[in-house]
């Protein structure tokens, strides 16, 4: 039993928000100051899959992301590995037969099926993924949403990828974080029409981290504060609407919205932090220039904190968004990213 390895993989999708999380109320925790919500994508095209292992024989908790060896003493990871470990201690003293794992050292292995470095959310699934892998291996009895508030300490925006389909995140009221937990809204098979693809803009790494980013932004603009406090709450409830009922020309307007609400608040702060570039403002107007054509929205854009946009839409209206994206892109330069693609279509059936 001394040489016993114990092992668990996991797959995690990236979540792309469509009502942003930007701000925290507590940095050690993660805790937000808003409420978010965002479409899964499917895990066909973007996804984590992690391994976790332990065994006697370790000597050092390590983690391997795509071959290279990456730093696990960084605090997030490490908020993560404690309450798992200390769950699975919680196990152990219940159940004396239960083997000691909380007490060997952790080896971890990642591996993405996208660019990490062309800031498409990758620590989302990352955290998302790497907190399963552990409590399955810890057989630990824990429900998507104890995981979520896991995961949330490891990147905020992760906390909505152990849910599919269409996730909120409840900012909560408690200085603990208890009740600061992601939910669903809906599973993917609720709305199996939705689809998104992804313009990569640029895959290299964003230059203000979410991190700084959100702490300038709220140290330094009011127009946040208006976001936070009038915006974010109202469109939390419409956006959760219009995916309960399908309803897609309200949910590409409050994205595209809160896209724009989100980067002007970037734009207001001291120095001003510019994620969007020229490439990301084509596309903002490739979409306005779709949906006029249409005479109602068909195409809605959301960008991150990065220039890549995604562009979500409906099954039925895949040749006019994507066959106009692929023919006004095939004009443009500057979407074609070292390691990205100019063009990625995403199908969304679960
Ligand atoms: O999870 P973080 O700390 O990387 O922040 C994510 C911030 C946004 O992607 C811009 C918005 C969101 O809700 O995912």
């Amino acid at each position: 039993a001394e040489e016993e390895v114990y092992r668990a993989s996991t797959y995690a999708p990236v979540n792309i928000a469509v009502i942003k999380y930007w701000g925290k109320r507590d940095t050690k925790l993660n805790l937000p100051t808003n409420s978010s919500l965002s479409v899964t994508l499917s895990q066909d095209d973007l996804r984590t899959h992690t391994t976790a292992s332990c065994s006697a024989q370790l000597s050092k908790d390590t983690l391997l992301l795509n071959g290279e060896g990456q730093d696990i003493s960084s605090t997030r990871t490490q908020a993560c590995l404690r309450e798992l470990r200390s769950l699975r201690q919680q196990l152990e003293a219940k159940h004396a037969t239960a083997p000691k794992l909380s007490q060997m050292k952790l080896k971890i292995v990642s591996e993405n099926n996208f660019p990490t470095a062309a800031g498409l959310a990758s620590s989302a699934a990352g955290f998302a993924a790497l907190v399963r892998a552990v409590a399955d291996l810890y057989q630990l009895p824990a429900s998507p949403t104890e995981l979520s508030r896991i995961a949330r300490q490891g990147s905020g925006s992760a906390c909505r990828s152990l849910f599919g389909g269409y996730a909120g995140w409840q900012m909560g009221e408690k200085d603990d974080g208890s009740d600061s937990v992601a939910y669903e809204v809906a599973p993917a098979s609720h709305w199996p029409a939705m689809r998104a693809i992804i313009l990569v803009a640029s895959a290299e790494k964003k230059d203000v981290s979410s991190t700084a980013g959100m702490q300038q932004t709220v140290a330094t603009s009011a127009l946040f504060q208006h976001r936070a406090n009038n915006v974010v709450p109202k469109r939390m409830n419409m956006m959760e609407k219009a995916m309960k009922e399908r309803d897609f020309e309200t949910f590409a307007t409050l994205t595209m919205k809160d896209s724009n609400n989100f980067h002007a608040c970037c734009l207001d702060t001291e120095p001003p932090i510019f994620y969007m570039n020229e490439t990301s403002r084509a596309a903002v107007r490739m979409c306005e220039a779709i949906n006029k054509e249409a005479g109602r929205s068909i195409c809605a854009y959301t960008f991150d904190a990065g220039p890549n946009a995604v562009v979500y839409y409906l099954k039925d209206d895949e040749s006019s968004v994507v066959g106009t994206f692929k023919s006004m892109l095939g004009e443009k330069t500057g979407w074609e990213g070292p390691r990205g693609q100019a063009i990625k279509a995403l199908q969304k059936t679960p």
